[in-house]
């Protein structure tokens, strides 16, 4: 784009001429950006349009009409829906691939509930739909609020498009409880959908690439008379909060849900055996293509509620639950070129640029090839006919090429030996599968994943920080480690008068800025980017040692890997050597241990909150589970003590409250002894921690 002439150096014909042009893309941006929740420039680039309207009209008093957009008071109004915090969170399901999944998921939950060999267990099987989740809220009979999963803690409010929606009913018949909560699917059948997309293209407008889009597009729009003629529908299938209990098993959630108007996903079944829901699964699979809508698989739930509320949750997933996936759908597309990507750990990973092309739906132009040997294993090569698939919403996978069909000058890839973004040598391990970047602190790719990873929605969750701009601040030398992020402000002038930048946009970045200086433990060490620690991770750290300053100060003892500290981190359930190597090494390494220090300037971390309502015994104590356990299974004696407050290790050491065992104890209970541990059998615990 050409520099824009000095205002004050345009002639009134040229003027006039620019100030009609900008009208113009003015109006067409916001028809794309009301209308059709399709908007093509950013809100920064939208405000210099107008900012540059709004001088020209200074500078020329006549131009400024009464119908010009600047006339209308403030500039775009935030195009965002209120947030809704749930009052119980939305979780996800876990995911089943195989019959053998199938089996574990059976054979865990009989397990976990010790239950007996004559005890049947049922299990309520039902398609999964494949549209957007959805909660709606009813006080008193009335529907009060529509909410958008979100990050399962927080979603949109979108109750005034929800409330356009036919299937959803406005009003629950009498006896309804005084406050319920009905989950469930808003979707477009596949019928509606091609209807919509020949009305949207006879209309020159936004087509949608399937029918889940369609929907999702549809219901996050800002004016819901366009939610209105979109023909969106709803499934029912879960509960939130309710505030009476409506029945005892999943089915009779269904049949509750049926009689207050919902409709429920159909065909249903309730059985007991593994070889049952496999031959549901195989029945609805067959059936797909003569049911409307899109399905991507069958969910199973347990069908007792005492039972759903025993197994609880395990990370964002429910015990009591898994959702069998049908098989990923593939395409035969060319290869065009293998990019190697460096990620915030230094890992180089194999990217396939593809020819697009259309899978189940989505458009996919890249896939992963996973790693060198992988792709060495399946020979692929560039120019190569290739299959791809995709599964749900994992990343697309390259399963194989057609080496039949290649051309005589193919070549094997030759994998890099440097890292292609800093040429820093490139290692692999002993036991590991990926080549790592040994560039460290000087590699940028690196330094920009790891803040991408730091900004992103499960860690400090910045809107407006996108990738894009990451990379653009780091070049600038803005931001270099994560607590510059925190001290942009001082750009804030500059940034302005930045093209693509606005007053606005600065405003709006800053104040999401602000908004996340006071963070919670478990985000902000997950945030950090530490090797193999996850959100679960993060989260048992956080437990255990509660503040940062703790955190920090028991690291630093860490570094003796024969003292306390070090049996203290590797006791933490599921740590095991290679992680604790990880996460002590981390807080060795100098430039972290700034980096941290610096966040620490520029925030407040919270200290560790257990879940509210908790008072027990047993809260805040760290307890070991030992020996055979007679009344409930291990798992949930250890699911039901952290659900209690308490701390669940897996060793025992002098920071151990109680040793639980059960029968034929061994060197734990030993242990215990030895350290004076308090030490209590399986009912002594029962009585203290009730479940
Ligand atoms: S039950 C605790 N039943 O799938 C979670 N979910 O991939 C209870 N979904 O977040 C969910 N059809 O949005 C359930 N028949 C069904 C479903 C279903 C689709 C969605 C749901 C969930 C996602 C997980």
């Amino acid at each position: 784009m050409n520099k824009p002439k000095k205002i004050s150096s345009l002639t009134p014909i040229e003027a006039a001429a620019e100030a009609a042009d900008l009208r113009r893309q003015i109006l067409h941006h916001d028809k794309l950006y009301y209308q059709k929740d399709a908007p093509e420039i950013s809100d920064a680039a939208y405000d210099a349009l107008r900012k540059r309207l709004e001088a020209i009209e200074q500078v020329f008093p006549a131009l400024a009409t009464q119908d010009s957009p600047t006339q209308k008071i403030g500039a775009r109004p935030a195009r965002e829906f209120a947030k809704v915090r749930h009052a119980v969170p939305m979780l996800s399901l876990a995911n089943s691939f195989s019959d053998e999944d199938v089996i574990d998921f059976f054979d865990r939950v009989r397990k976990f509930l010790h239950l007996p060999d004559d005890e049947k267990l049922e299990i309520l099987a039902e398609p999964k739909i494949d549209g957007l989740s959805c909660s709606l809220r009813y006080e008193k009979g009335l529907l009060v609020q529509a909410a958008t999963r979100g990050d399962g803690e927080e979603g949109e409010d979108v109750t005034a498009n929800v409330k356009t929606i036919k299937t959803v009913p406005q009003k629950l018949p009498k006896g309804a409880p005084e406050v319920l909560e009905v989950r469930g699917e808003v979707y477009i059948t596949r019928a509606d959908f091609e209807k919509l997309n020949q009305a949207q293209a006879a209309a020159e407008e936004k087509i949608f690439a399937n029918p889940r889009n369609a929907a999702a597009g549809s219901l996050r729009q800002l004016d819901p008379r366009i939610t209105e003629i979109r023909p969106l529908r709803f499934f029912g299938y879960a509960l939130g909060e309710v505030s009476e209990a409506v029945a005892a098993t999943q089915e009779g959630i269904r049949r509750k849900l049926s009689q207050w108007g919902f409709v429920v996903p159909e065909p249903e079944t309730v059985v007991d055996s593994p070889s049952s829901l496999l031959k549901f699964h195989a029945r609805v699979y067959e059936e797909r293509p003569t049911i409307d809508y899109d399905l991507d698989g069958v969910v199973y739930k347990v069908n007792s509620l005492d039972y759903q509320k025993r197994l609880g949750f395990i990370s964002r997933s429910p015990r009591w639950a898994t959702a069998h996936k049908f098989p990923a759908e593939q395409a035969e597309t060319i290869l065009h070129k293998i990019v190697v990507q460096v990620g915030r750990t230094g890992t180089l990973t194999p990217v396939a640029e593809l020819e697009p092309i259309n899978v189940g739906g989505v458009l996919v132009s890249r896939a992963t090839l996973h790693n060198e040997d992988e792709m060495a294993r399946k020979d692929i090569r560039e120019g190569d006919y290739v299959i791809i698939q995709r599964a749900g919403d994992v990343i697309p996978q390259v399963v194989k090429s057609l080496p039949a069909r290649r051309k005589k000058s193919s070549r094997p890839f030759v994998f890099p030996d440097r890292c292609p973004e800093c040429g820093s040598l490139a290692v692999r391990e002993e036991g590991e599968v990926a080549k790592r970047c040994t560039g460290g602190l000087i590699c940028p790719a690196q330094a920009v994943e790891r803040l991408k990873h730091f900004v992103s929605r499960t860690a400090f969750d910045i809107e407006g920080l996108g990738d894009k701009i990451i990379r653009e601040f780091w070049e600038e030398k803005w931001i270099k480690t994560p607590a510059d992020i925190f001290r942009l402000a001082k750009y804030a002038e500059t940034l302005k008068e930045r093209e693509g930048w606005g007053e606005l946009s600065v405003k709006n970045l800053l104040e999401a800025i602000e908004e996340r200086r006071t963070i919670s433990l478990e985000r902000f060490i997950y945030s950090l980017g530490i090797r193999q620690v996850g959100q679960a991770t993060a989260k048992k750290l956080a437990q255990h040692y509660q503040n940062l300053d703790h955190l920090l100060s028991q690291m630093k003892e860490c570094r003796d890997r024969e003292g306390a500290a070090f049996q203290s981190l590797l006791g933490i359930e599921d740590i095991g050597p290679s992680v604790a190597e990880d996460i002590v090494g981390f807080f060795a390494e100098p430039h972290n241990q700034h980096a941290v220090k610096d966040l620490q300037r520029e925030l407040t971390v919270k200290d560790f909150e257990r879940s509210k309502t908790v008072h027990s015994p047993v809260t805040g104590k760290t307890v070991v589970f030992t020996g055979k356990l007679l009344k409930m299974s291990r798992e949930e004696a250890k699911a039901q003590a952290e659900a209690l407050g308490a701390v669940v290790a897996s060793s025992v050491s002098k920071n151990t409250d109680y040793v639980i065992a059960g029968e034929d104890a061994g060197s734990k209970l030993k242990k215990a002894t030895e350290l004076g541990v308090k030490v209590l059998s399986e009912d002594e615990w029962l009585k203290l921690a009730p479940p």
